[in-house]
This record gives structure tokens, sequence and C-alpha cells, in this order.
């Protein structure tokens, strides 16, 4: 890339030319977020990419969202701006064992987390997000046998809160497992006066500190609207840029993690930067492409999590 590029402006140039929206998860870069028609959590941006009339949706966030869109949006050219922006939950969930695992289950229905591959999805009843899986669960007969993963934390967490007893695929997300109890203990101590918030897929004894739990937009929403000062975050801190955006005078503290890491940078959404970005729009490359049966397969369950949250 020419360095006296001003990439900001041509971004805006080649969205306008190819008639293409730019959908950002929270996790993203601030100058990505900056620079997207629309920032959101995973919902969100489902809901986006299922409506809207762009020609093109270049996916800043990691590729099982960007599948996502290709499901829901099969007609449209979707691009990720690097294509190893993969997830290491969506990895902890292989599909052809997760076959076999179902199997054990014949008369159990399957709630996969959105965070899984095209394929996992085509192996599901519904698909569900951190916004609304316990919506989805309660949606369903109370005497429904449910199979839910990949995530075991939000697993967890959702038996907790409706009283369900699910059936769990053990699989976490790397940068959730981290947070250190000591340290979020002495920050506190620091803060008394701080509130703590953490994302559902955080582990049970984190959870169990939390002032609030929610997805990042819900995490958001609870930082503008609690009259508190001072936040603790557990969760990636992409997130801590709209924070502090919407409320520039309150103070967000990212939840600090144990000494084997140095941030809680997920490894994954922070591949795609503002120059792979602009290459990308550019050459239409690298684009999603998912074999037509595992689209028509997987876009019943995520369709279905879509009604139940409209
Ligand atoms: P949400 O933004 O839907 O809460 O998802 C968090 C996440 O881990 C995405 O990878
Ligand atoms: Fe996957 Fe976790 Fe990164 Fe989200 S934050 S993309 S769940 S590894």
């Amino acid at each position: 890339i020419d360095p006296s590029l001003d990439l900001v402006k041509e971004i805006e140039r080649l969205k306008k030319e190819k008639n293409a929206v730019i959908l950002a998860h929270y996790y993203q870069e601030s100058e990505i977020q900056d620079i997207a028609d629309y920032i959101g959590d995973s919902l969100g941006l489902s809901q986006q990419a299922a409506k809207t009339d762009a020609d093109v949706i270049v996916f800043a966030g990691v590729h099982f969202m960007a599948e996502t869109a290709k499901i829901l949006s099969p007609s449209k050219k979707v691009l990720l701006p690097d294509l190893k922006a993969g997830c290491s939950l969506s990895d902890s969930c292989p599909p052809h064992l997760f076959a076999k695992f179902k199997e054990k289950y014949p008369d159990h229905l399957v709630i996969t987390y959105v965070n899984c591959t095209a394929e996992l999805k085509a192996l599901s009843d519904i698909v569900c997000t951190s916004s609304n899986a316990v919506q989805i669960v309660e949606s369903l007969p109370e005497d429904q046998k449910i199979i839910f993963g990949p995530d075991r934390n939000l697993g967890d967490y959702v038996k907790k809160k409706t009283g369900r007893d699910l059936v769990l695929w053990n699989g976490a997300c790397m940068v959730h497992e981290i947070f250190s109890q000591e340290k979020i203990d002495a920050l506190r101590a620091e803060y008394p006066n701080a509130k703590f918030i953490a994302h559902p897929e955080c582990e049970e004894h984190i959870l169990a500190q939390a002032d609030y739990i929610g997805s990042t937009s819900g995490m958001l929403k609870f930082t503008i609207e609690d009259p508190t000062d001072t936040f603790i975050v557990a969760t990636e801190s992409g997130i801590l840029h709209q924070m502090q955006k919407a409320s520039p005078s309150k103070t967000f503290i990212p939840a600090p993690p144990n000494n084997l890491c140095a941030c809680n940078d997920c490894p994954h959404m922070k591949l795609n930067t503002l120059e792979k970005l602009y290459n990308c729009l550019f050459y239409e490359q690298p684009e999603i492409t998912l074999p037509e049966d595992i689209i028509i397969r997987a876009q019943k369950p995520i369709e279905r999590m879509l009604d139940i949250s409209a």
C-alpha cells in the first residue's frame, strides 16, 4: 500500500463505488470501529447482515461471523479482511466430534452458540448469541431436553438463569478464561465504588462476583445507564473504545488477566487492520464461500433465532 494513501478516505470512496457496507464487532481495533457503518454484538451483526441491501458485506470480525452473514445473505459478496481470523471457541468444537456427541442424545434439541462453524450450525436446531441464549432456552417447553454448545461457561450461566438441565459441550474462549480472580479482588479493593461487569463466556467463579453479566452490547448499555463512574470490564478490551466514547467522563478499567497474558485482546479479532480492510475492499478478496447444502441447512437454525429475538 502506498504510504501516502489516506486509508479512511479511500475506504469511504471504495465503499460508495462498490455499494459495500462495513459491519464491525466491538472487539475490533478502534480505527476499524470508527469507520464501520454498523458496530455491534453477534446478534446485532447478524440482524444487520440479514437486512442490508448492500452488494458487498465487509465483515470486520472473525470467520464464523462472516460465515453467518453469508448464510443469511447468500447472494451477496461477503469479505473478511484476514481469513486467518478464527476463534478458539469455534475451534474447540470440531463438527465431526460434535455429530458423534449428538448421537448419544437422540431425543435432545441442539442449541449452538453462534461462535461455531457453519457446519456445526447445520447440525443444530436453533442458534443463539450471548444476548438471547436465556430467552431462547426459555422459549422451549420445560420438559424439552437440550444439548448446548460449544461454550460451557455460557452454558453453565444459562443453566443457572433458567433452572434447566442442559447437556453441555466442553468448549471455551481463550480470552474469557484468562481473568485473574486475585487481581480482580485487589482492583476492587482499590476502587471500592467500581462496578464489575462480565461477559457470560467468563468462568463461573468470575461471573459469581459480577454486578452485571451480559453480551458486549448489554455491557455497553449498562455502563451508559448505570450512574456509577468506574467500571471494571471482564471481556475483550476492544469494547472499551465504545464505552469510553459513550461516557467520556467515566473510567473503564480492563479486568486484569493472569500472569501468562499481557492483555485481554483476542488474537483472532486483532488480525484485522485498516490496511487489510482497505485491501479487501479494493481486491474484493478474501471472500467467504460456503457449500450450498451447508447454507441451506444452517439457515433454518439462525432464522429460528432471529424470529425468537425479533
Ligand atoms: P457478543 O458480542 O455477542 O457478546 O460476543 C462476544 C464474542 O466473544 C464474540 O466473539
Ligand atoms: Fe472467539 Fe473468544 Fe476471540 Fe470471541 S473473543 S472471537 S469467542 S476467541
